[in-house]
């Protein structure tokens, strides 16, 4: 294998950041969810498009905050997990933009400063002691998988094919957070539990306009 350099290294995050942002997230096979439906009235549809552009913030952030943890853990087998997690939370993205697209919904402006505060987050994750580092992963996923069951139960009716994909993106955070247990997570201090609540709340606020 051809070792990389530092340089290599920032460059394939910048390269990796860019495509998180802006490449073009499409969900290959959406056949299993209930079929796009054009009958939403636009009400609901306006409540649709803001609860989605949260939860496709949420996996751009879940990008960077695995990704950050990745780069600077020098535990090789959380790093191993932490890359095979991030291609799963990349079909999350994947769904969440297509989703978003097909509402009309724009995605949060302010997504390059969550990913980039999110990855300043993993690296903090990824240089604190292995435990804290699983521990980060599990409080994560814990506050994900609250956060999702709040969505599902805000959706309008009428809007079952979100609703669907967020049950499917739920089942799959309740296994990283098992993940996360098997890696043998340390629970991470209450101050941080709360920082990363309080913060995540006021991005959702926002998310849901911008
Ligand atoms: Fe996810
Ligand atoms: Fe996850």
């Amino acid at each position: 294998m051809i070792k990389q350099s530092k340089i290599d290294r920032i460059i394939l995050e910048l390269e990796y950041a860019i495509n998180t942002l802006h490449g073009n997230h499409k969900l290959e096979d959406s056949s299993k969810f209930t079929e796009n439906s054009k009958d939403i009235n636009r009400k609901d549809v306006k409540i649709s498009q803001g609860i989605m552009r949260v939860n496709h913030m949420g996996e751009v952030c879940a990008q960077g905050l695995y990704r950050g943890q990745a780069a600077f853990t020098d535990d090789k087998k959380v790093r191993e997990k932490l890359y095979e997690m991030c291609d799963e939370e990349r079909e999350h993205l994947n769904m969440c933009k297509t989703r978003l697209d097909e509402l009309s919904g724009k995605s949060s402006v302010f997504n390059g400063v969550w990913y980039a505060s999110s990855f300043l987050l993993g690296v903090f994750a990824g240089v604190s002691k292995r435990q804290f580092g699983a521990g980060f992963i599990e409080e994560t996923e814990k506050q994900v998988s609250t956060h999702l069951d709040q969505s599902i139960e805000k959706l309008p009716d009428s809007d079952k094919r979100s609703k669907e994909m967020l049950m499917h993106i739920k089942e799959d955070e309740e296994k990283h957070k098992t993940t996360a247990q098997k890696m043998g997570s340390e629970e991470i201090p209450e101050i941080m539990k709360n920082f990363m609540d309080k913060t995540s709340s006021l991005m959702k606020k926002i998310t849901y306009y911008l």
